[in-house]
Order: structure tokens, then C-alpha cells, then sequence
């Protein structure tokens, strides 16, 4: 039901170095993280960009917007200067290298599809036949990218182009109807926020045949207890207080 790790670095790193960055990965291989979480985007030209926020401002400087722009210039804006002089001139990863380094690094993926607004078809698609190119024969079920997802959308338009592949949904709180869309949309997992979940509604996703993830655990005593009702895995931005064989 959850054959990946159970600790994820969230946006490659969590708070250790700049999301979503190669030196993020770097971080997470230093810490013992061998799993991550990252945010794609599609850029003005259709090429996924591994990036959070549609807007420019915080990770990059802004005024500016994803999907106004072509990859090319996107990878050349400085994603690291936000965090610390020390990542001056960290690029904006393209997607596809970006996996190829985690893949190289023995590094398993949580590929979260995140379209622009207006995006969520062509995102999901390109995510999908991305990874299924990067895998093209993968025979370990537990080494192929988890694609997810709080657009339903995009995870169709993911199940149209690569069906093999695995995808979750996202939630912030379980919506009450939450078991019929994991079902309509033939997810392998429910990704929820912490916050919002209840021990009851734990026992439910695992007892209807779900894995569970929860985001963003940053506590290590509320991760203990998260395990405790029989969570998955963990995403955090804490690598450097939750140790990546945390249980
Ligand atoms: O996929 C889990 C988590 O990353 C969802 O929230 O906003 O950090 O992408 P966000
Ligand atoms: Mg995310």
C-alpha cells in the first residue's frame, strides 16, 4: 500500500537551504534523505520548472510570473539569494535535470504537480510523459515517482497521458467526500495537512485501502504520534531535527 520511505524532505531540503533547488537535494543527501517532495510548473514555452509560488517575488526576484515566461529565462533567475548570500546564483532547476539528479543520487521522488492557474491540464500531462520517459522500463514498483496533487485535473490529464504511474490527491482537510474522489480519480495515496486530520479520519483513509501522507511535520513528537495512528509518511522541512530513519 505505501512501498516508499516514510520521511520525505519537503521541497527538496525543507528549511535546511533554498526549496526546491539542486543545493536543497544536496542538503537532504547530506542529512540521510534519500526521498523528496518538489513542486513543477509549466513556464510560458511548456517545460516544466521546479518552482512553488506562480509569481515571482519570494524564491525569485520579482515582478514576474511562471507561466509568462520561457524556461530559459526562468533557469537563469537567482533562486538562492532569498535564503542566504551564500546561495547567490542558485537556478531555478528545470524539471527534467532535476530528476535526472535525484534519480543518479538513488533519490525517490514525490513529484507534486502544482499548474499555474489555468494550467492544470497541460501540467498534469507533461508531468506524467516526463516521468514516463525518465522511466521508461521501471520494473520496482517502489522506485517509480509518486505524482500528486490538490488538482483533480491535472491528475486526469496525469492518468490520461501515463496511467502506470502512481498518484496521490491532496487535500488540505479531508473534504467529506474525499474517499470518492481518491476513488474516481484511482489514487494510490491521500496527502493531507496534519493540522487538519483527526485520528478518526486516519483509520479511515487505511482501512479503505489508502497510504496516508501527512505535510508539513516539522515537530518530531507530533510525527511520533502521526505514526502512531498508522500515517505513511512524513514530509518535513526539519531534515536537520527529524532524522530521515525517524519511526
Ligand atoms: O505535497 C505536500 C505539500 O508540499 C503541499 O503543500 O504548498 O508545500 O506544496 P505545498
Ligand atoms: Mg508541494
Amino acid at each position: 500500500m505505501w512501498p516508499y520511505p516514510t520521511m520525505i524532505a519537503h521541497r527538496g531540503g525543507g528549511t535546511t537551504a533554498p526549496e526546491n533547488t539542486i543545493a536543497a537535494l544536496d542538503a537532504g543527501l547530506r542529512h540521510g534523505y534519500r526521498a523528496v517532495e518538489f513542486d513543477v510548473m509549466l513556464s510560458r514555452d511548456g517545460i516544466g520548472v521546479v518552482m512553488h509560488d506562480p509569481d515571482f517575488g519570494r524564491t525569485v526576484p520579482g515582478p514576474g510570473t511562471v507561466a509568462g515566461l520561457d524556461a530559459a529565462d526562468i533557469a537563469r533567475l537567482d533562486a538562492g539569494s532569498w535564503f542566504g548570500p551564500e546561495y547567490a546564483g542558485e537556478p531555478v532547476p528545470l524539471f527534467v535535470p532535476f530528476a535526472e539528479y535525484c534519480k543518479a543520487h538513488g533519490i525517490w521522488m514525490n513529484v507534486e504537480i502544482k499548474p499555474a492557474p489555468g494550467h492544470d491540464e497541460a501540467t498534469g500531462r507533461h508531468v506524467a510523459d516526463t516521468v514516463r520517459q525518465l522511466f521508461p522500463q521501471e520494473s520496482d514498483a517502489a522506485r517509480l515517482p509518486l505524482l500528486s496533487s490538490f488538482s483533480a485535473t491535472a491528475l486526469r490529464a496525469a492518468r490520461a497521458a501515463a496511467p502506470e504511474l502512481p498518484r496521490a490527491i491532496a487535500f488540505e482537510g479531508l473534504p467529506a467526500d474525499w474517499e470518492g474522489q481518491a476513488r474516481e480519480l484511482g489514487v494510490l495515496s491521500v496527502h493531507v495537512d496534519h493540522r487538519q486530520l483527526a485520528p478518526g479520519q486516519a483509520r479511515a483513509v487505511k482501512s479503505a485501502g489508502f497510504g496516508l501522507f501527512c505535510y508539513t511535520v516539522n515537530d518530531p513528537e507530533r510525527a511520533r504520534t502521526l505514526l502512531g495512528w498508522g500515517v505513511d509518511a512524513i514530509c518535513t522541512d526539519r531534515i536537520d531535527l527529524i532524522s530521515a530513519d525517524f519511526r
